[in-house]
């Protein structure tokens, strides 16, 4: 949507994304087993509310309206009604209107948009939310509960790992499409690692992904879904990780700047967003993400900026291939070119369009709620020159964020200026 009111994002707070394989999760071989447990839902949310009102210099009772994006609350932690679970963490909040919003694991990027649009209303000062907890699950059980944000009844059946065999699909028909090969599909995910290695909030921190691992199957990497047709297509370390984590910000209006006695140099602005939704009962030809191509398409007519103005990206990884297709969509390349970037080191944080810098959802996590904000702060620590060790050389003056729920059904696409 253009955007008559100017939007600004002031800064915020993602809490550490654990899980599996991260040094500080509790699990029952981990020393402290039985001293401590992993944070809950309630937690994290408390952790990223406090955390974007510190950042920020905002009390909560300056704060008029708030969104909290979550997927499956009621699943992994019999928990619903998170909007007064909002208010719970930041208690000037009380009686405001705050609301959950659900997009499957674009749920952080519509509470994103619910916000900005509200600022187009009037609103001055807001905060957005996200949050999930997955950890209480296995993997397997995790697959039933996030196969929800795909057609159920049609394709639940394909594997117990349900998004991880749509992915693997879409990987055998890009594959066959443009004759991509396996190392080439390899490289995104040693990127994700070794840019999660130089992030200390990402859950991959201390894993480590080298390009002979990454490029074929063996005993650190297998292929593990029961589909037959689809196994060979899907390894671990192609895959985003069951994490959770919390993530929140403060979005105001040039109003809301003064208010909080803000400049514009301590600030990003939103220059575009783009929201668009797929048909969940059918699917378009999978070489391509087509609702994501579609809101790419009105975020550059809106803003009147190209895909080669873009200096920083955060795109939704859940799959390896689901950056390279993301490239695609978003015309950083052309049909069947995107490997060409990667392998060309131009993603690297070095190179002239970094790309999940921070590690990206197969790397600094994805706990699915907290994705679509996380990935906006991203963007503005980059600006900022935040990121300590992963930090870009040059400061990115135009930066754009991808939020994707489902099997490109739900997208928010984000489009931000560095006024600093
Ligand atoms: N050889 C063969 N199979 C093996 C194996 C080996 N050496 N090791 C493990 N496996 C198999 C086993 O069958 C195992 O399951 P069981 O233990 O239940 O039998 C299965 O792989 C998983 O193994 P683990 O539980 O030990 O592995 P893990 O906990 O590290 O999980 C993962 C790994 C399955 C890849 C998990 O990280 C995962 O599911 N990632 C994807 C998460 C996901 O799908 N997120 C949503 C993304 S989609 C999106 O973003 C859009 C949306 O709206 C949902």
């Amino acid at each position: 949507m253009a955007l008559p009111r100017r939007v600004f994002v002031i800064g915020g707070h993602t809490t550490p994304f654990i899980g599996k394989k991260h040094p500080d999760f509790i699990w029952k071989r981990h020393p402290d087993f039985g001293k401590r447990t992993n944070p809950t839902l309630e937690d994290y949310i408390t952790a990223a509310a406090q955390g974007a009102l510190d950042a920020t210099g905002t009390t909560a009772d300056q704060v008029e309206k708030a969104w909290i994006g979550n997927f499956v609350g009621e699943l992994f932690s019999s928990q619903g009604h998170l909007g007064a679970a909002l208010v719970g963490a930041a208690p000037g909040l009380r009686y405001k209107p705050v609301m959950r919003v659900e997009g499957a694991c674009a749920s952080g990027g519509l509470a994103f948009a619910c916000a900005v649009e509200s600022i187009q209303a009037g609103t001055d000062v807001t905060m957005v939310a996200g949050v999930e907890v997955q950890t209480t699950a296995s993997a397997r059980t995790g697959g039933d509960y996030l196969a929800r944000a795909s057609h159920y009844a049609r394709e639940r059946g394909l594997d117990d790992f349900t998004f991880p065999a749509l992915f693997a699909r879409r990987t055998k028909v890009y594959r066959d499409a443009f004759g991509v090969s396996e190392e080439d599909i390899g490289r995104v995910s040693v990127k994700a690692y070794a840019n999660a290695n130089k992030n200390p909030l990402a859950h991959m921190r201390s894993v480590t992904m080298d390009l002979e691992t990454a490029a074929g199957e063996g005993p650190r990497n297998p292929c593990f879904l029961a589909n037959e047709e689809l196994n060979p297509y899907m390894k671990m370390s192609d895959c985003s990780q069951v994490s959770d984590g919390g993530s929140a910000m403060i979005v105001v209006s040039e109003d809301g700047l003064k208010r909080l006695g803000k400049t514009e140099a301590d600030a990003i602005e939103v220059i575009g967003l783009s929201h668009a939704t797929g048909d969940l009962w059918t699917d378009d030809d999978e070489s391509r993400l087509h609702t994501t191509a579609a809101a790419a398409e009105r975020l550059y007519g809106e803003t009147g900026l190209a895909a080669s103005d873009v200096g920083v990206a955060e795109v939704h990884d859940c799959f390896t291939i689901t950056e390279l297709l993301m490239y695609e969509a978003l015309g950083f390349a052309g049909p069947g070119q995107a490997a060409a970037l990667v392998r060309e080191g131009r993603t690297d944080i070095s190179g002239d369009i970094p790309v999940n810098t921070g590690g990206g959802l197969v790397g600094f996590g994805h706990p699915v709620g907290a994705t679509g904000v996380k990935q906006v702060l991203e963007i503005f620590r980059q600006m900022k020159g935040q990121c300590g060790a992963y930090q870009m050389p040059t400061l990115p003056s135009v930066g754009l964020t991808a939020n994707m729920g489902g099997n490109d059904k739900t997208v928010v696409l984000g489009m931000y200026r560095n006024l600093g």
